[in-house]
């Protein structure tokens, strides 16, 4: 392995153990009552996953010199609405899936119910620590980070994708409806990652945030085209999630509506567009571009 390499990987070891520690402190503890709740609100949350967002918080927050406890709470905002949108994904009335993250998905190990509750209260609690943690100087710049991650998560992002996704499966979308959708589901909240880790530094300017912004738009959609590519291609045990879903259950996805090659070619394309946004930037990018290149490059 590369210098540069095991630098990244022990960076990222880093971030993934800091949070951790800190989703495990800001979720309440499963003996608190409702325990039931709790300890599934731990379940969905701990012990799994990429951590993908927070890793983009962290490496746009140190463009602006952002304080790491700050990227803490804004990345585990941004990654509690992510848990919430698996649960709710996985439950018998959307994807209806039976794993998540290698373990049964928590309608299955808890019920229906308790994973629609799941949902919701990781959801609430993700804006109360955003909001009842200082995460800038100016309340104003505070009141935008709450916003970005309210419209990032609702109908006119994460959500709205959602409906969009259950509308078309088994029909077949035209290349512009099918990346609207994946912009909407899962682009947006990575949008919001990004821009809230840039926002948690006092070091920002305007046009930085474009390019960031531009930077995050093509990670946010490559994430689902290689999530798509990766249904079709690998498998249920190096995915932790059952592998193959997505044509079964007719989605329409990049594999379905333009092939693997051409899935494969554009978000390697998307890749570049990634590294190009941020090249003003130079070296100060490195965690970003090595994570467009993980984002895109990544096995599970
Ligand atoms: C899976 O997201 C769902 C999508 C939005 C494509 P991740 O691949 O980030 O899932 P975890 O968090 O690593 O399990
Ligand atoms: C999920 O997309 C997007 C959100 C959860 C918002 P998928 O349905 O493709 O995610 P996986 O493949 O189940 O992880
Ligand atoms: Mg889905
Ligand atoms: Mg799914
Ligand atoms: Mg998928």
């Amino acid at each position: 392995m590369k210098i540069a390499e095991t630098d990244f990987q022990a960076w990222m070891g880093g971030v993934q153990a800091r949070m951790e520690t800190a989703l495990s402190r800001l979720l309440p503890a499963a003996q608190v009552a409702p325990t039931k709740l709790h300890a599934a609100m731990r379940y969905a949350s701990l012990e799994g996953g990429k951590r993908v967002r927070p890793l983009l918080a962290f490496a746009a927050g140190e463009l602006s010199e952002a304080p790491r406890e700050r990227l803490e709470i804004a990345g585990a905002a941004v990654e509690l609405i992510h848990a919430y949108s698996l649960v709710h994904d996985d439950m018998p009335c959307m994807d209806d899936d039976v794993l998540r993250r290698g373990k049964p998905t928590v309608h299955v190990e808890y019920d229906e119910a308790t994973a629609l509750l799941v949902g919701d209260a990781l959801q609430s609690l993700a804006f109360q620590i955003l909001s009842e943690n200082k995460l800038a100087d100016q309340p104003q710049r505070q009141l935008e980070m709450v916003r970005t991650l309210a419209v990032a998560a609702g109908s006119r992002g994460m959500a709205g994708g959602q409906q969009i996704d259950l509308d078309s499966t088994g029909s077949a979308l035209t290349p512009p409806e099918l990346e609207f959708m994946h912009i909407h589901k899962t682009g947006a909240l990575i949008r919001a990652a990004v821009l809230l880790g840039f926002l948690c530094g006092e070091k920002i300017s305007e046009s930085e945030k474009k390019q960031l912004d531009r930077y995050a738009k093509a990670v946010g959609l490559a994430f689902q085209v290689v999530d798509d590519v990766l249904d079709a291609d690998a498998s249920t045990a190096t995915l932790g999630k059952t592998a193959g879903k997505d044509s079964k259950q007719g989605k329409p996805t990049y594999v379905s509506v333009v092939g693997l090659p051409a899935a494969r070619r554009m978000a390697d394309e998307l890749r570049q567009e990634a590294r190009e946004a941020v090249r003003d930037f130079g070296g100060r990018a490195h965690r970003l571009t090595a994570l467009a290149d993980f984002i895109v490059l990544r096995k599970f």
